[in-house]
């Protein structure tokens, strides 16, 4: 609009540099265009479809103005072809968004967004999402769907590789990031992206870990553990939402009014776009709640959905549903109106095309940060000394294993724009730093593979090395969408594998890549050290390999709990007491025969993984030690509107400079509800040199200390807590304080 006013003062020059346009303006624009579009016109916007490059069906529904955005078309001189259809073959000239799931980096690929959590560093975030929606930008992406932002307390479900993992403090500042990161302080600039939230809400409590499985959440969870990053992505000005395919307690999340309306739209006043997700709307019928695909139409519509993603639904119903006034023409008016507005704010109708000549991937600096993620987010699980590795001094290191050198699979899930010839692998590294020095067996041909062919080779490769790196863990097509585990152990003979290696003798490292945390506690007890790296990206061979020869000091921290068998999931920290909790735990080899009944002392434990995680949540090692000194509270009592100052002095008591994570837990003593044993509420990455002691300050308010109620109210109740400031979710010595 303010390109249409300076071209009428004949100043066109300067539309680059126009303000973006103020929220009354668009809302003015937006009003004004509604006024002149047909039933059709609108339908239309609410319509996505996946795309099919020129083919002529598409570009006729497009110069109708039958389709109001696109995913999945990448192609830049297609994205401005059909542009050109929408802009100047429709009747009213609107421009299309074009959507793609930019997850973790479009060209240059990023650790998978579990590994970004594993840094636990929000510029890591903010930076990997700003270079993808460069690149994905420079091909006239401008809607990502993205952040997935789901809490995850189950590694069977194959998502958890695409979220930040269980805990909804350390998911909603990642989140933030990633929308900053994405769509930067003007949406309007043409290198932005419109981040998508999803799915909302509860897409991770599946049962059983199972994708597209039921959920059960009690709203007093849901609201306390589910929502809080929705809500933050929400805050921090996401501009569209996504729906997601599970139903909550019976009520799928495409026809939940309560949850897209009352609590996203009402509750927390956001005005923004939702969309489906892909044929969420008309899967209704499948869930059994909608009869046939009116219904399911006029439920979504009912909700508040307002781009159809791939349902038909709206397309073949909503006009005749405003027709039959069950649904009204201002609630229609509505959902064009959020899609209309996103139009204006990404600043499509001043510049609807993408220069087909800027389009530029890989830079040296976005290879970099690449490269710096996958070292922030590598976690040190285990070390008796083998690491790093003075690769100068080794004669011969063998390489062995799946991942070493697998360019797509340490991609990992979500990259449909994966170009594998750049992912530089650790044995590429390896050789091009030290190839003398390398000798390479891979011993199974894919992640997946149960042959033992490879056996002798990979032994004889070890026995004729100083110290073996074996590279384990899971192809990316092992984890994502759909892509659940019921088994999460090393697939294939990957455990074989590790104890044939064993038989040379020499220091065994194992670097585990993988889209969830699988099940290695006794494969690492087999090993000298351990490194885990959920899928690292195009860069995760130049990372690792900093990271083992300790150029780099590991920082990352577990984002999840990882157990020790699949049976005890779901698995996390911020889990209840019980009544009951474990005490003296007996393992089932220890047990009497005839034992009576009570003899394990009734506690909670399981007899064969006894209790706990294998890695605790938050957890991660270094190169160094860092030691916590007792945290000190400026008043022992905080108000119930009041705050108070933690601080807490950590030292470096090592020999070498590294990054550590100082998590700030508390717990609530009593409730009127019973309250998590541990809940994260801050934290932050501090670089220490040798020697070094640093003072970390946090500002603890008491709002922050409260749980919603069984009347759905946030309350923060008077009573005794405890804090601990530690470097993970198991350690430290707790400090009580009060709110009175
Ligand atoms: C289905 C997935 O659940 C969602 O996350 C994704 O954004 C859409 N498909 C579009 O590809």
């Amino acid at each position: 609009m303010k390109k249409i006013l300076l071209g009428l003062l004949g100043l066109t020059a300067l539309t680059a540099m126009a303000a973006p346009l103020t929220e009354a303006e668009i809302d003015a624009a937006v009003a004004d265009l509604i006024g002149k579009m047909t039933v059709e016109e609108k339908v239309g916007q609410l319509n996505q479809l996946s795309g099919r490059g020129l083919d002529p069906g598409m570009v006729a529904l497009v110069a109708e103005g039958k389709v109001g955005s696109l995913l999945n078309e990448v192609d830049p001189a297609t994205v401005n072809a059909l542009q050109r259809q929408a802009v100047e073959n429709s009747r009213l000239g609107i421009p299309l968004i074009i959507a793609r799931d930019v997850i973790h980096g479009f060209k240059t690929i990023f650790p998978i967004p579990l590994g970004q959590a594993a840094s636990w560093n929000e510029d890591v975030v903010r930076q990997g999402a700003r270079i993808a929606a460069d690149e994905a930008s420079s091909v006239g992406v401008r809607w990502t769907f993205s952040p997935m932002v789901d809490i995850a307390r189950d590694a069977r479900w194959g998502r958890i590789a695409e979220g930040f993992g269980e805990d909804p403090v350390l998911a909603s500042r990642l989140g933030v990031a990633m929308v900053e990161g994405y769509q930067g302080d003007d949406l309007s600039k043409p290198n932005t992206m419109a981040a998508c939230v999803k799915h909302f809400a509860g897409y991770g409590a599946a049962e059983s870990g199972k994708d597209y499985n039921t959920t059960w959440i009690p709203e007093v969870l849901l609201r306390d553990v589910y929502l809080p990053p929705f809500k933050a992505a929400a805050d921090a000005g996401a501009a569209t939402f996504m729906c997601s395919f599970n139903d909550i307690n019976g009520v799928p999340s495409s026809g939940n009014r309560y949850l897209l309306h009352d609590i996203l739209r009402d509750e927390w006043g956001w005005n923004g776009l939702i969309v489906s997700d892909w044929g969420s709307i008309e899967q209704m019928r499948n869930h059994g709640f909608s009869r046939d695909l009116r219904e399911a139409a006029l439920q979504g519509a009912k909700a508040t959905v307002d781009v159809d993603m791939e349902n038909y639904a709206y397309t073949q119903h909503l006009a005749d549903l405003v027709a039959s006034g069950e649904v009204s023409m201002d609630e229609l008016d509505a959902m064009v109106a959020n899609v209309l507005r996103l139009k204006y704010k990404l600043g499509l109708f001043d510049n609807p095309y993408v220069d087909e000549t800027a389009v530029a991937f890989y830079a040296p600096a976005s290879l970099d940060a690449a490269r710096r993620a996958v070292e922030e987010s590598a976690i040190l699980l285990k070390n008796n000394g083998v690491l790093p590795i003075d690769f100068n001094a080794v004669k011969t290191v063998a390489v062995v294993g799946p991942m070493a050198d697998a360019q797509h699979d340490q991609a990992g899930t979500w990259v449909f724009d994966l170009e594998k010839e750049h992912s530089v692998t650790p044995l590429m590294t390896l050789n091009e730093k030290w190839g003398k020095k390398v000798k390479y067996a891979k011993g199974l041909a894919h992640s997946r593979d149960r042959k033992h062919d490879g056996f002798e080779e990979a032994l004889k490769a070890a026995q004729g090395a100083d110290v073996v790196l074996y590279f384990a863990g899971e192809e990316a097509v092992l984890s994502g969408e759909a892509h659940s585990r019921a088994d999460i152990n090393l697939p294939g003979a990957q455990k074989e594998l590790l104890r044939e290696l064993k038989m040379a003798g020499k220091p065994v490292v194992m670097i585990v890549q993988a889209g969830r945390p699988l099940t290695i506690a006794d494969d690492a007890e087999l090993c000298d050290a351990v490194v885990y790296l959920f899928h690292g990206g195009t860069m995760a061979g130049p990372g690792i390999v900093n990271v083992l020869s300790g150029e780099v000091n590991p920082s990352g921290k577990l984002p999840v709990s990882f157990p020790k068998m699949v049976g005890q999931l779901p698995l996390y920290y911020n889990h209840k007491n019980t009544g009951r909790p474990a005490e003296g735990i007996t393992y089932i080899d220890d047990i009497e025969l005839e034992a009576g009944q009570t003899s394990t002392g009734c506690t909670s434990f399981f007899l064969d993984a006894g209790d706990g995680p294998a890695f605790p949540f938050g957890y991660g090692l270094s190169y160094t030690t860092f030691e916590y000194g007792t945290p000190r509270l400026s008043s022992a009592e905080i108000a119930p509107d009041g705050s108070v100052t933690v601080v807490c002095d950590v030292t470096n008591s090592g020999s070498v400079a590294g990054s550590e994570v100082a998590q700030l837990y508390v717990r609530d003593l009593v409730g009127s509800l019973a309250r998590p044993v541990k809940e994260l509420k801050d934290f932050q990455k501090i670089s220490l040199q040798p020697g070094e002691t640093k003072t970390v300050v946090f500002n603890l308010p008491a709002s922050s200390l409260g749980f919603t109620n069984l009347k759905n109210e946030y309350v923060v109740e008077p009573g005794d807590f405890q804090l601990w400031v530690a470097g993970d979710s198991a350690s430290g010595t707790p400090v009580a304080f009060a709110i009175k």
